[in-house]
């Protein structure tokens, strides 16, 4: 039975304004779906559910009656990627039509008092969560990386019911915010070297098909950086639903005794091949290149600039990433540019309209954006390192 603090009550009733009785009706009513005793308070938000592309018009009413309304967010609150760079638009290729929608978008979450900040990466850009800190994140890959990797405590939020949290700063104590939700239920015996970015998000792939919301524990990845496990994070959250995962000696929780619950599943990845088969298409074109899914950190952007320093770029090459990141390696954007590729802020390759720019062969280093480009952009995939995305960009096909 959940139990509100007066003070919780008071905004269910309506005496705080229209719009926090609103947020509050749809988050009481997920916080009693799932069983929740009580709501606890939340720290940031990230909403999801930003493109045009995925809202249409219907979803732009939705945020325009909550604008009208009065909504106003009371916890910092960031969004996720919007389906076009919000001011290079025009380079990237996008339609007018589109442009103008988008905007509106834009427009009606900047009216509830949120940041025109687009980015899956938000924790790059200073909306970073706290170890055990209780958050209400959309976007499946930075859930992931906030509860893994952070150690905070969110559940995959929709993008109503993100936006809910942001305005009444609660969401129902349920599923990963409590200990006993965050115990791994499997053990995935890591028994071939896991090394290069691609081989955490071909691991992803394989792991993620065989899991259903479930709590992984690696055991066996000697070494992962910050970029290879936001990699491993989107890879598990794309193919398998997976919202927390840890990994032995690596992430903070799985430091903790009892962290794997009895009864665990056991599964071994003897070779990481069948990740690498799976999300390559049987064709080497490639017309188009898609690098920073999730949103490519600085370390990232530099690599890029080091290997197209020079050469001409025969494949569109975009870099997607948050505009404060961008804004950190001016030197790397130009030399970027120079060759003939583009670095977006704001946007993505999977929630751009893709398929009305008319490409039709992509090569990345995301499993997530390998999952999903095939259907949502219409698009062939090659997926591999970002070495071999790079040179697949300065040749027009992928590297033998
Ligand atoms: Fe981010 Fe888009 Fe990939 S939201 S995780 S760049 S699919």
């Amino acid at each position: 039975m959940l139990e509100l603090t007066p003070e919780e009550q008071e905004m269910l009733d309506g005496k705080k304004s229209e719009a926090v009785q609103k947020a509050m009706e749809i988050v009481v009513a997920l916080a009693n779906i799932y069983g929740a005793k009580n709501l606890v308070p939340v720290k940031s938000v990230n909403v999801s559910g930003v493109s045009y592309k995925n809202l249409g018009d219907a979803g732009i009413d939705f945020l325009n009656e909550w604008a009208e309304m009065g909504a106003k967010v009371t916890v910092p609150t960031t969004l996720n990627p919007a389906g076009m760079d919000l001011l290079d638009w025009r380079e990237q290729g996008i339609p007018e039509e589109f442009a103008e929608k988008q905007g509106e978008v834009i427009e009606a979450f900047a009216r509830m008092g949120i940041p025109k900040t687009c980015t899956c990466t938000p924790y790059l850009i200073g909306n970073l969560p706290g170890f055990g800190e209780h958050i209400a994140w959309g976007e499946s890959s930075a859930v992931c990386f906030a509860n893994s990797v952070l150690g905070a405590r969110t559940n995959r939020e929709g993008g109503p019911s993100a936006l809910a949290a942001a305005v009444c700063g609660r969401t129902g104590n349920f599923g990963y915010h409590l200990d006993e939700k965050r115990k791994a239920n499997v053990l995935v015996n890591v028994n071939c070297p896991v090394e290069k970015g691609s081989d955490f998000g071909a691991l992803g792939h394989i792991i993620g098909k065989q899991l259903k919301n479930d709590v992984p524990l690696f055991h066996g990845i000697k070494e992962a950086s910050q970029v290879q496990l936001k990699a491993l994070g989107a890879s598990l959250a794309a193919w398998g639903g997976v919202a927390l995962y840890h990994v032995e000696g690596i992430t903070p929780e799985a430091r903790e005794k009892g962290m794997l619950a009895e009864g665990a599943k056991v599964i071994s990845v003897d070779s990481l091949e069948e990740g690498y088969k799976a999300m390559n298409a049987d064709t080497d074109e490639v017309d188009f290149v898609g690098i920073g899914c999730p949103h490519a950190s600085v370390g990232e952007i530099e690599k890029v600039a080091g290997l197209v320093k020079g050469k001409k770029l025969k494949a569109v090459l975009w870099v997607t990433t948050a505009r404060a990141t961008k804004e950190k390696v001016p030197a790397a954007v130009k030399t970027i540019k120079e060759a003939g590729g583009l670095v977006l802020a704001d946007s993505c390759v999977v929630v751009s309209p893709v398929k009305s720019i008319g490409y039709k062969h992509l090569a990345t280093n995301s499993g997530k954006m390998a999952y999903y480009s095939p259907n949502y952009c219409g698009v062939t995939v090659r997926y591999g390192t970002m070495e071999e995305c790079i040179q697949a960009a300065i040749d027009g096909r992928w590297p033998k």
